[in-house]
């Protein structure tokens, strides 16, 4: 499936990419805002693309057969921003983009183990250089550990009930597919519970984002994409569940309160209805926006 841009219109809006300007999308993907932000600052506007995952990077290397040297494309994790763009001689950006999440190709490949639907080994790692996998922590972190990330970073009522199945079938053999954890899962939690969403969604929440680090990149990230941001200019980040939007959240007001950002959304900015029925991904989706205002960090 091709990846659907979210919130791509609203993006732009606060963007604003302009000819002459030099803009960062800090999580490629599909390359979607790149794309569109490659577009809007016709002819000579550049595009700084970064993203953890081999995959986005070769997808931006065909993107290089079009733009040129409009698009350079950097492999990193964007907790390293600052440093690594400091290092290449770029001091400061007329935009950031941060649309963090899953890209649609990390979903529907099954062997990269993201997906609860489709069987295949249980990895959810979005760089492959990661010395972590799902399949270390289910099969080898105890069942506390378990049991505490499950509830901490899924939000996942049976925790406890699903933590201690995973033990149990873990004694016996091996977990080693996304399948067979799904429907592990499935045996721990009452049915009726579940009519909205399967029963495998949070634990797989709570796995992906151990397994990437997300929240700790995702602060950290967020600090470098501050500083690096030229005074006026703005930062959209788009996020797909609380604890993420919480991090960004705070992380704004902070920034606002030593007066170094001035806080552009004050509601979070959520797709319309006709966007997430085109693209059901999106529905969970939030935007927030801020404009550097002056001062150092
Ligand atoms: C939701 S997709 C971005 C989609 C993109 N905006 C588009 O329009 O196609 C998120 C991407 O961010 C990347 N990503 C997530 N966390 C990252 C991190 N800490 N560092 C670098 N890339 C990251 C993922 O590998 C994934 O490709």
């Amino acid at each position: 499936m091709i990846h659907k841009s979210v919130l791509l219109k609203e993006t732009m809006e606060f963007l604003q990419p302009k000819p002459g300007g030099i803009y960062l999308d800090l999580t490629f993907g599909g390359g979607g805002h790149s794309k569109e932000i490659l577009k809007l600052s016709n002819p000579d506007g550049i595009v700084v693309a970064f993203d953890q995952d081999a995959q986005a990077i070769i997808e931006a290397s065909k993107l290089k057969e079009t733009y040129e040297d409009r698009l350079k494309i950097i492999k990193e994790n964007f907790s390293k921003c600052y440093n690594r763009l400091l290092d290449m001689g770029f001091i400061a950006f007329d935009g950031i983009i941060m649309d963090v999440g899953v890209s649609s190709f990390q979903l529907d490949d099954a062997q990269r183990g993201f997906s609860f639907l489709k069987d295949g080994p249980l990895d959810m790692r979005m760089d492959k250089n990661n010395p972590l996998s799902a399949k270390i922590i289910v099969n080898q972190w105890g069942r506390y550990e378990l049991e505490n990330i499950i509830r901490s970073f899924g939000q996942e009522r049976f925790a406890k009930k699903i933590a201690l199945k995973i033990e149990e079938k873990r004694n016996k053999a091996s977990i080693e597919t996304t399948l067979e954890l799904a429907t592990i899962i499935k045996e721990a939690t009452p049915a009726y519970f579940y009519k909205k969403i399967h029963p495998a969604t949070k634990t797989f929440q709570a796995l992906r984002i151990v397994v990437n680090s997300e929240l700790d990149n995702l602060k950290e990230g967020l600090i470098g994409a501050i500083k690096l941001l030229k005074v006026n200019a703005r930062l959209v980040v788009i996020s797909f569940h609380s604890l993420e939007d919480k991090i960004v959240k705070d992380t704004f007001r902070n920034f606002s309160q030593q007066k170094i950002v001035s806080i552009l959304t004050k509601k979070p900015i959520i797709p319309s209805v006709n966007e997430t029925l085109k693209n059901p991904r999106a529905r969970s989706a939030k935007l927030r926006s801020i404009e550097k205002i002056g001062g150092s960090i």
